[in-house]
């Protein structure tokens, strides 16, 4: 290890069995963590290759189980997302593209931040399942082409003791390093094609474009390395995603979606994404022509029929679909008006997030319970105009007095008195 760390900070580059030595090591043991955090500074200062970025996801994604979906025909195409506030997408993206033959079979986390993530989501769902037999989810993906359950196993185990080590020693921000992470967990998964939505803006971890372009392009670079063919869209995280945050709330709005009367945004997020999902499973030629079929079955009900086949199959009460009332509701409901007349020109997705966790939306650590039924509905997006005393947006809580989230809530929007542009959604697209 004396040699990979000398190697490293001399700006050397790493070989495949080097990489291969230190992340077998590290991972049985061998190797102690004063040393390793002494090669992650290494790696933050003189960055890695991208045979070296490569080497380490298929070394870190070899660490622990890795899964076999070859018993699903067709072209697996996962689609992760870096993580954003009120991002509802994969709720609707399965049923959607599975609605033309895409084989979706997505192990997904349960994940800490603002809100659950999209198992906790559906979990608000009476009913629904979220552990499956191994043959039970790759017989739902033969047969209904969808099935989502929550992720087991010993996944990345090397990922889990680098990120805890990147923590404490100021290396987490490392593009490589991020990257690798990321990529090592897909990769793990079983997927044979991925489609990245790298956020940015207030909301997302990579704030500036600039850096999620760079997470992208190196991401993609990986992917396409180590044979997985991976695309990346960038998109606007400086407001919420939708109109809703919120677990219960984010199931209705997917639902509404999927009934083709979603609010803009979302739905064109999801288009967007989901026809590189269809043309990356060789279902489309093009990601125009996809985007028309899936928008067609997003209008015909053939996309919503999906998700109702879905919830049946993993034990879910398939009336939420038209009965939103069954999901859990919080017992108060709280608007916050507008103190002038203008146009929305912030609502920072960031302290959104916050309040939205504050409610008890969100996890702040691995243990703690979230709250379903809570969260916040927006009324406005940027752009909008909006009058004096005119509701911004709906608390949904379960105290009845939330101040503290209200002052929060108040601070993160910024009204106009000009007109004002909504930002670019789909920033960019990485091939
Ligand atoms: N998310 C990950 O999974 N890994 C990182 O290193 C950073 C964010
Ligand atoms: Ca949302």
């Amino acid at each position: 290890m004396y040699e990979l760390i000398e190697k490293k900070r001399d700006g050397y580059e790493l070989s495949k069995d080097d990489i291969r030595f230190f992340i077998q090591g590290y991972t049985h043991g061998n190797i102690p963590d004063y040393q390793v955090s002494a090669w992650l500074m290494a790696v933050y200062f003189q960055g890695m290759t991208r045979a070296e970025r490569a080497e380490l996801t298929t070394a870190m994604a070899a660490s622990g189980d890795q899964i076999d979906l070859s018993a699903i025909s067709g072209i697996k195409v996962d689609k992760h997302s870096t993580g954003g506030v009120g991002d509802t997408t994969t709720l609707i993206l399965a049923p959607l593209v599975a609605s033309l033959g895409v084989p979706v079979a997505k192990m997904s986390g349960r994940g800490l931040g603002h809100t659950g993530g999209t198992i906790d989501k559906l979990q608000s769902i009476p009913g629904f399942h979220v552990e499956l037999t191994n043959d039970k989810f790759i017989d739902l993906v033969n047969k209904n082409k969808v099935s989502v359950v929550g992720q087991t196993g010993n996944l990345t185990p090397a990922d889990k003791k680098l990120y805890s080590l990147r923590d404490v020693t100021a290396t987490v921000s490392s593009m490589p390093l991020i990257a690798s992470s990321i990529m090592s967990k897909k990769i793990a998964s079983g997927a044979d094609a991925i489609v990245l939505d790298v956020k940015t803006g207030a909301g997302a971890f990579m704030k500036q474009y600039h850096d999620a372009k760079d997470l992208a392009e190196s991401m993609v670079s990986i992917g396409n390395h180590v044979g997985k063919n991976t695309m990346a869209v960038i998109s606007d995280m400086t407001q919420p995603l939708g109109k809703t945050i919120g677990n219960a709330l984010e199931v209705k709005e997917a639902i509404d979606t999927l009934k083709g009367s979603g609010p803009d945004d979302l739905t064109r997020l999801c288009l967007e994404l989901g026809s590189h999902m269809t043309v990356s499973a060789g279902i489309a030629d093009t990601a125009d022509e996809a985007k028309k079929r899936l928008a067609a079955n997003l209008y015909n009900g053939k996309a919503l029929e999906r998700f109702q086949t879905f919830l049946e199959s993993q034990g879910g009460d398939t009336r939420v679909i038209d009965h939103p009332e069954l999901l859990p509701q919080a017992a108060y409901r709280m608007e916050l008006t507008a103190g002038k007349s203008g146009s929305v020109s912030k609502i920072a997705a960031d302290t959104i997030g916050t309040a939205a966790m504050m409610l008890g939306a969100g996890r702040a650590t691995k243990g703690s319970e979230i709250d379903l039924a809570v969260g916040i509905i927006l009324h406005k997006k940027v752009g909008d105009p909006v009058r004096r005393g005119e509701s911004l947006l709906t608390i949904h809580a379960n105290e009845s007095s939330v101040e503290a989230v209200k002052e929060k809530l108040y601070n993160s929007i910024e009204l106009s008195d000009k007109a004002v542009d909504p930002p670019d959604l789909i920033k960019n697209t990485i091939f």
